[in-house]
């Protein structure tokens, strides 16, 4: 599919609000077409570096190699594949360009046009593994604030934005998991 152009006003959007979010296109390898100052800020890319890329890179580490990451990717799979799936939040396994490891707690949301075809999709980065539950509260507020305000800038580029945040179960059982996750990725440092 061609690729369309995203507006200033979404981009301005974007590059506004504090959590780090990202836009990729419908095409067959999911390219991303944007990524805001707080992605940047989180994973220690620059935009040029990463615009026109598969996000899968964040799961390299150079030297620790990919992470596996099954049960994620298995998730995401499902969820760039199946369209009555709309969202997908999950703990996924990421490494800075400096290669420190953190668990990502991804959210990935569909970007439909007026003809019901997917145009974008839509996600957010948070790391999991350095929080505690009132960051995770506090940035779970700050998100579906910015998925608020982003749906009446959408409507003018005639798009709205599937589903809705979901909360975590539990929470604090999965910042635990993913403390450990972090701390057994450090400890394995080669
Ligand atoms: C907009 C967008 C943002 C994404 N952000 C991330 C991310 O931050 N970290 C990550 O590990 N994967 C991210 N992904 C998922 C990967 O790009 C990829 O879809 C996933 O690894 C499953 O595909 P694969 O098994 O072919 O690698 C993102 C995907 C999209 C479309």
């Amino acid at each position: 599919m061609a690729d369309r152009q995203i507006s200033p006003e979404l981009a301005n959007y974007m590059n506004g609000t504090r959590v780090a979010l990202a836009l990729a296109n419908v095409d067959d390898d999911h390219r991303l077409a944007m990524v805001n100052k707080a992605f940047c800020d989180l994973t220690g890319y620059g935009s040029e570096e990463v615009v026109g890329k598969n996000c899968r890179f964040l799961q390299d580490s150079a030297s620790r190699g990919r992470s596996e990451n099954t049960d994620a990717r298995t998730d995401i799979h499902r969820f760039l594949t199946e369209p009555q799936v709309e969202t997908v939040r999950t703990p996924i396994v990421n490494f800075t360009k400096d290669d420190r490891p953190f668990v990502n707690l991804l959210f990935m949301s569909k970007l439909k046009g007026s003809n019901g075809k997917t145009a974008y999709i839509f996600a957010s980065q948070f790391d999991v593994s350095r929080s505690h539950l009132s960051m995770l509260h506090d940035y779970d507020a700050q998100l579906s604030q910015a998925i608020s305000g982003l749906s009446p800038v959408l409507q003018e580029s005639g798009l709205i934005i599937d589903g809705s945040l979901a909360t975590i179960a539990n929470s604090a059982a999965m910042i635990a998991q993913a403390k450990m996750i972090l701390s057994q990725l450090e400890s394995a440092k080669s």
